[in-house]
């Protein structure tokens, strides 16, 4: 799809979305296509934050654990998320990160799974999922984890996998999962369905239930705007929550943890995934970013969400044919989360080029470009001149000035 400037300005126009741009606080000259990565700081994120700092925190002290109840905020803000990514409110908690949240739920699947010592991913998953998989592997004898070619998955599904570990939406290219096909076939194979949530959570519609997912993790700090290591939160389906059992089985997690017994007994339902004291200040936050993601409604922000990315991918497709772009995000809008992904052999030092104009996206190993689209604060304009400002880079080549890239830098 492409568009004259003056047309994307009318398209911001009509969009029923276009309020909520005033409710983040965008810095001035920023485009800002990195959502995916670290969501944007909300108007309301300043004020909550502040309020429970000086009230609640400041003035409450530990009553407000009580008073507030910032006890029951893992499962409050859970349960707000739930209606994000069709679950019950029961179902969901916020809690931990989302790689400690896969040690927890890669173990309970195991355990659930008596006989069965496969974990089966994809070869090129986050690395986090990768990595704790195998952390898993090296602390239980005998399992092993199976990461196979993206398009094997599916013949890979036997009885000998307790369970499938893959991204709704993968990080790179953006390419979306069948979620209720994997799941069915896992199903059929006797295996549960953990799903990485993490690049889809509040850009794509998502129906855990009715695609009949087992088990969830997912990031805060992305398409939520929960604010820079934000709680990440997990799913278990209620029918699998009383035999599953964490192997981090904190005091939170205990049905009575202020009874101070030395036994630990599961807290009924999700709350027996919990580990530790929750970080308050995060999960509030993170909480005005549920809220406002609830706030619009899913079905705009998923068909602007496609829009964005049409106008994106046909504005390069018009403009910088020439310059070597290869996308390698899937076209059909079925098959891809919300952002788009181009693969250039100079890509780091275009990335770093235009976030020098103030278009900031960012850059994988080893040549992908990502640019997340975000409905709730991009609006048609700012993908129109984002490719222009990409098209006066690559024909400047102000690409070949970008200092070179500094080890153990954020890309
Ligand atoms: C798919 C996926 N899983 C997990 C993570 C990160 O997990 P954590 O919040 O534990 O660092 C990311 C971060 O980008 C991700 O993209």
């Amino acid at each position: 799809m492409n568009a004259t400037l003056a047309q994307a300005r009318a398209w911001d126009a009509a969009d029923p979305l276009r309020e909520f741009r005033a409710r983040f606080a965008l810095p001035a000259g920023v485009i800002y296509l990195d959502g995916n990565s670290l969501g944007a700081l909300s108007v309301a994120t300043q004020g909550r934050l502040g309020e429970a700092i000086s009230r609640e925190w400041g003035e409450g002290l530990i009553r407000s654990w009580n008073d507030e109840d910032w006890i029951g905020a893992p499962a409050r803000v859970g349960g707000k998320i739930a209606r994000l990514i069709g679950a019950g409110a029961h179902e969901v908690t916020a809690a931990d990160s989302t790689s400690v949240n896969l040690f927890k739920l890669l173990a309970a699947a195991l355990g659930a799974r008596p006989g069965r010592r496969v974990i089966l991913t994809e070869a090129g998953n986050f690395p986090t999922d990768l990595y704790v998989a195998r952390g898993l592997a090296g602390l239980a004898p005998g399992v092993e984890v199976r990461a196979v070619a993206s398009d094997a998955v599916a013949g890979a599904i036997n009885e000998q996998v307790a369970v499938v570990l893959l991204s709704h939406v993968h990080y790179k290219s953006a390419a979306r999962r069948d979620m209720a096909a994997i799941t069915a076939l896992a199903h059929g194979a006797g295996a549960l369905a953990l799903w990485d949530l993490s690049h889809s959570v509040g850009a794509i519609e998502i129906e855990l239930n009715a695609c009949a997912a087992d088990l969830a993790v997912g990031c805060g700090y992305k398409f939520l705007n929960g604010g820079p290591g934000a709680p990440a939160f997990l799913f278990v389906a209620e029918r699998l929550q009383e035999t599953l059992v964490s192997p981090l089985t904190g005091w939170m997690g205990h049905a009575a943890p202020f009874d101070f017994v030395d036994d630990w007994r599961p807290a009924p339902g999700i709350g027996r995934f919990l580990a530790g004291t929750p970080p308050m200040l995060s999960l509030l936050a993170l909480e005005v970013g549920v809220d406002l993601a609830l706030e619009a409604d899913a079905k705009a922000v998923a068909h602007k969400a496609e829009r964005l990315w049409e106008l994106f991918a046909g504005e390069v497709a018009a403009r910088c044919a020439a310059h070597g772009f290869r996308l390698i995000t899937p076209a059909r809008a079925a098959e891809r989360g919300s952002h788009i992904a181009f693969a250039h052999p100079d890509g780091y030092g275009i990335v770093q080029a235009l976030i020098a104009r103030g278009v900031i996206g960012d850059f994988r190993d080893p040549d992908i470009m990502r640019f997340g689209l975000t409905p709730l604060y991009l609006g048609y304009e700012d993908v129109w001149r984002a490719v222009e400002i990409l098209d006066e880079v690559m024909k400047s080549e102000a690409w070949r000035h970008t200092p070179p890239r500094a080890a153990g830098r954020v890309t």
